[in-house]
């Protein structure tokens, strides 16, 4: 996943890319580029890094010119190297372009511009896009027509900018990458996710798949290239402001964003009731529901398993959304799907949502980004209200598709109201659990777990979802290697690896304490280190989390301390804590 900003209006384009370009950071950090216009020339910075270390190796802010786009590189053709950053040009330097997604027949299309005399520079797939419009315009076609000829060449997905140096305008695209525009008093913009302009602006357009967007400094067109005829979209205000994108009072957006739990919790179950209830008619229509989603949104999928079944006697299929292709035959125009995605762009959610609407199956997704491709592939959606997750973790998006999945539980009960009211009351709990008395405690643990090679987590019944959730987050943010396991799993296999002050997270709930304390037994009569994260303390624990018991609700409140635990040991080991190595926010390749 990638990061792209544009901007053309009448102020200097490079300082409000490059501010643009640190909002995005969070999409894709191996490299960074500029390309502005200015007096009929194109001018191209770039280099490997993060755009904090190339923009003050190149200046960035040299670059002249009121029109310019930009990009954030998270490589998937091509290595993490300088002449593989975008942006990318043509043979003469006059077409420049930076694109997010996958340009899956790049190959065949490179083969037939080296055969008419292109030369290429990159392995990239992304620099075929200037030499296909650098060929259409040796057929006398002007360059917003040229681009549009050279578009429907394409198969993949793509979020484009092009500029050419004799046209002072932007074209921005879509098909199946985000891109949204900003509509502000000195100028237009066009970016893959909003907190990339929302300090210049409140007001956006979302873009459809084949939107082809001519940007001037005065205004902007719109162009469907399915329908091959100018469309209409309407300029809406989004309600957050740039403050909530910013990392307030915290070091890092991750901190920031558990903290945010207090309210995102909130947020999460204040939907619209007929909308709620229409899904519940969806839900008791099907001939077999499938949760789908991958990361923690799958962690989110099980952990609603378990609920469903608890509240609601109600049984769903859970399975990765990678893992989908294995089941697509079971599919009827019976089955209802619920994918599951924080960002609405993960490619194996994308594709699993794609085949289940083959078949005929309905969709209905829950999405934290308005604008996303799964919000416009799902027959029904329902929003997250979770703000802006910057942090490469998620975490408040994590504990808020459980709140709407719970609501969506107690809906199906017929127990609506006293749903909604204990999931928000769940705030009180939230608050006690990111306090910094708490945080400060939870602090001391991981002193003591920083060095650890190994950490293990072990659950039953919905604490086991928790376990795995907890696990993923040590992993992915401190790359200490974490391990969950169902309780009742340790003693096939495992506990051979526990040896002499191996750290253990039990998560015990009431309804399976006397259970998962006798595996917890198992592991510290082998010298297992046992951290309990539950409501009341016990001999066996050598370190104890208190979380008041919230039977179905555990699964949002447990997980807060890990969070706050996974956070304090990046800090303690000089982790990247906002974009870990190796990650992106989003993963929207195969
Ligand atoms: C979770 O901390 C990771 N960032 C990752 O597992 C993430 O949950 C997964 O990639 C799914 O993302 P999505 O919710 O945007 O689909």
């Amino acid at each position: 996943m990638c990061g792209i900003i544009g901007y053309i209006g009448n102020k200097k384009a490079a300082p409000i890319l490059l501010k643009g370009l640190k909002h995005l950071e969070y999409r894709g950090y191996d490299s960074v580029g500029i390309a502005t216009l200015s007096k009929k020339h194109i001018f191209v910075k770039k280099d490997v890094g993060k755009v904090g270390e190339v923009s003050s190796k190149l200046n960035f802010l040299d670059l002249k010119g009121n029109t310019g786009i930009s990009h954030n590189r998270w490589a998937t053709h091509g290595g993490v190297t300088q002449k593989n950053a975008h942006p990318h040009t043509d043979c003469s330097g006059s077409i420049v372009v930076v694109h997010n997604g996958i340009i899956e027949n790049y190959r065949e299309l490179k083969e037939w511009l080296i055969k008419k005399g292109h030369k290429f520079k990159s392995e990239t797939d992304t620099e075929v896009v200037p030499h296909l419009v650098e060929e259409e315009m040796k057929n006398e076609k002007k360059f917003a027509e040229a681009a549009k000829i050279a578009l429907k060449k394409l198969e993949g997905s793509y979020a484009l900018l092009l500029m050419y140096k004799d046209d002072n305008i932007i074209i921005a695209t879509r098909k199946g990458s985000p891109l949204v525009l900003g509509v502000s008093d000195h100028g237009y913009f066009a970016a893959s996710d909003i907190p990339a302009f929302i300090e210049y602006t409140k007001k956006v357009v979302y873009l459809s798949d084949y939107d082809f967007v001519t940007l001037t400094p005065n205004n902007f067109k719109v162009f469907n290239l399915l329908e091959w005829k100018p469309v209409r979209r309407k300029i809406d205000t989004i309600s957050w402001d740039a403050e909530q994108a910013k990392k307030g009072e915290f070091e890092h957006f991750m901190m920031k964003e558990i903290a945010e739990q207090v309210d995102t919790i909130q947020k999460a179950v204040q939907q619209d009731r007929k909308i709620i209830d229409d899904i519940v008619k969806e839900i008791k229509k099907a001939k077999g529901i499938f949760l789908i989603g991958c990361g923690s949104s799958y962690h989110a999928c099980l952990a609603a398993s378990y609920i469903f079944s608890k509240i609601a006697k109600f049984h769903v299929n859970v399975i990765l959304a990678s893992e989908f292709p294995n089941y697509e035959h079971f599919l009827t125009n019976d089955t209802l799907v619920i994918a599951v995605s924080q960002s609405g762009e993960t490619y194996d959610v994308l594709e699993a949502v794609r085949a289940a609407k083959k078949r005929g199956s309905k969709v209905i997704s829950i999405v934290n980004v308005m604008g996303s491709s799964l919000t416009r592939e799902s027959d029904t959606f329902l929003m997250m209200h979770a703000g802006p997750e910057i942090c490469v973790l998620s975490t408040k998006t994590y504990t808020s598709q459980i709140a709407l999945l719970s609501l969506l539980a107690y809906a199906l009960a017929e127990n609506y109201e006293e749903g909604k009211k204990k999931l928000n009351y769940l705030w009180n709990i939230i608050y006690q659990l990111t306090s910094r008395t708490i945080r400060e405690k939870i602090k001391e643990l991981a002193e003591k777990l920083k060095d650890k090679e190994h950490v293990f987590c072990i659950g039953r019944g919905l604490q086991y979802a928790t376990a795995l959730e907890a696990a993923l987050k040590i992993k992915e943010v401190s790359y200490i290697h974490a391990e969950a396991f169902a309780g009742g799993e340790l003693k096939h296999g495992t506990i051979a690896l526990i040896e002499n002050g191996t750290p253990c997270l039990v998560f015990v709930s009431e309804d399976n304490k006397k259970e998962i304390l006798s595996n917890a037994i198992e592991i510290k009569s082998r010298g297992g280190y046992i951290i309990g994260i539950s409501s009341k303390e016990n001999e066996i624990f050598d370190s104890w989390v208190k979380v008041p018991e919230s039977n179905t609700e555990n699964a949002i409140v447990q997980i807060i301390p890990i969070q706050i635990l996974a956070y304090q040991l990046a800090v303690l080991r000089g982790c990247d804590i906002d974009h870990p190595r190796n990650l992106a926010k989003s993963v929207t390749v195969p």
